[in-house]
């Protein structure tokens, strides 16, 4: 294809939410696509990524990256077509993985766009077990939560794109593996299908009282992606020498004002208890290893997936606050252009 295709979509941040995004946080807006310089690729989106952290983006105020403006296009990272390209290092046809925002195109300088390794798996993984969520669970077990086997290990959102990973990471290292989630479903599906030892759903059970019937000698590791009342119930089960990766606090990304913290930090020194928060690019030197070593444990079906595809740009923004509540099951993608 020539680089004749006229207008672009994009979605922006009209405003800052207060609490849940609602539509009138988000407008779409068309413009023309530049033309493609020398050095550049034209991209076309297959598969948008919808993350929690875009929540933080939204947010003024300090962060570990810079907040966006009202009018900016949101961010995220794609999947996406080479479609163009006045560069040697890539080929129309090709498949890249850019962070080119909530585009159904983009046109960016070449080293903005990484390869993507068919040979791994499904395009779409690309942007979920072989792409950040992956890697973010990868890591933030094996690096700061230093699991053994015989270790207890808990994960919550246990169903998501993160967590679902890491309680399987889990079991490959002989841990006996609690994951917490919103649903009964979804509770049914982390023991039923990915092999978790037990699940709690935190909607309806009492999460500390279930922890100290699964436990005889409470919580060797827990993978926090929600922060907020279940990490409290956490917290009053610690097993001594305990581990605490803060990988993220889904349930305070909406909060207005001050979000919630633990409310017994006096129990991490009973047990001796590490805290660590990490982000995934603390490890970007060793990504391609460990999404190779994921691809393997895929191969070999010791690592399963779910990803949760909405079909259409024009959802983004609902799928995206769906999310914020759990309503998504597996990886939250959203389809925006066929391959072919
Ligand atoms: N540190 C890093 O570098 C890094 C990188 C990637 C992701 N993260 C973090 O990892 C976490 C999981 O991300 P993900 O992409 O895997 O998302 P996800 O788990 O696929 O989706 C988010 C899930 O959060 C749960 N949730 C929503 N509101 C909640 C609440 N009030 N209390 C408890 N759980 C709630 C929902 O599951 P239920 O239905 O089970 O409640 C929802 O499905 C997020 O906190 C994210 O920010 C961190």
């Amino acid at each position: 294809m020539k680089n004749t295709i006229k207008m672009n979509r994009a979605w922006t941040m009209a405003s800052r939410p207060v609490g849940e995004p609602k539509p009138d946080n988000f407008k779409l807006v068309e413009f023309e696509i530049p033309t493609v310089q020398h050095g550049e690729v034209l991209l076309r989106t297959l598969f948008l990524s919808l993350d929690p952290y875009m929540r933080g983006r939204m947010r003024s105020g300090p962060s570990y990256a810079t907040p966006l403006e009202p009018g900016d296009i949101m961010q995220g990272e794609v999947v996406a077509r080479v479609e163009y390209s006045k560069t040697k290092r890539f080929s129309v046809g090709d498949i890249v993985r850019s962070s080119i925002g909530w585009q159904e195109w983009g046109v960016i300088p070449a080293h903005l766009a990484k390869p993507v390794d068919l040979s791994l798996g499904p395009i779409s993984t690309a942007v979920g077990i072989l792409g950040m969520p992956g890697l973010t669970a990868y890591f933030g077990l094996l690096e700061i939560c230093h699991p053994k086997a015989g270790d207890t290990l808990v994960v919550s959102a246990a169903s998501g794109a993160v967590g679902a990973i890491v309680g399987q990471i889990g079991k490959i290292n002989g841990c006996f593996v609690i994951g917490v989630a919103g649903s009964n479903d979804k509770c049914r599906y982390v023991t039923d299908e990915l092999g978790f030892d037990a699940a709690i759903n935190y909607k309806t059970e009492d999460v500390s009282s279930r922890f100290k019937e699964l436990t005889s000698s409470g919580i060797d590791v827990y993978f926090d992606n929600v922060g907020g009342p279940v990490l409290d119930a956490v917290m009053e089960n610690l097993a001594d020498s305990s581990r605490i990766a803060i990988c993220g606090q889904v349930s305070q990304y909406n909060a207005v004002g001050i979000a919630q913290g633990p409310r017994n930090m006096g129990a991490l020194l009973i047990a001796r208890a590490t805290v660590q928060g990490f982000l995934v690019y603390d490890f970007e030197r060793r990504h391609e290893i460990a999404r190779r070593r994921l691809a393997g444990w895929m191969r070999d079906g010791r690592l399963k997936y779910k990803e949760d595809i909405v079909d259409g740009f024009e959802h983004a923004p609902t799928a995206f606050a769906g999310l914020l509540r759990g309503d998504n099951f597996g990886k939250l993608i959203v389809r925006v252009s066929e391959l072919d």
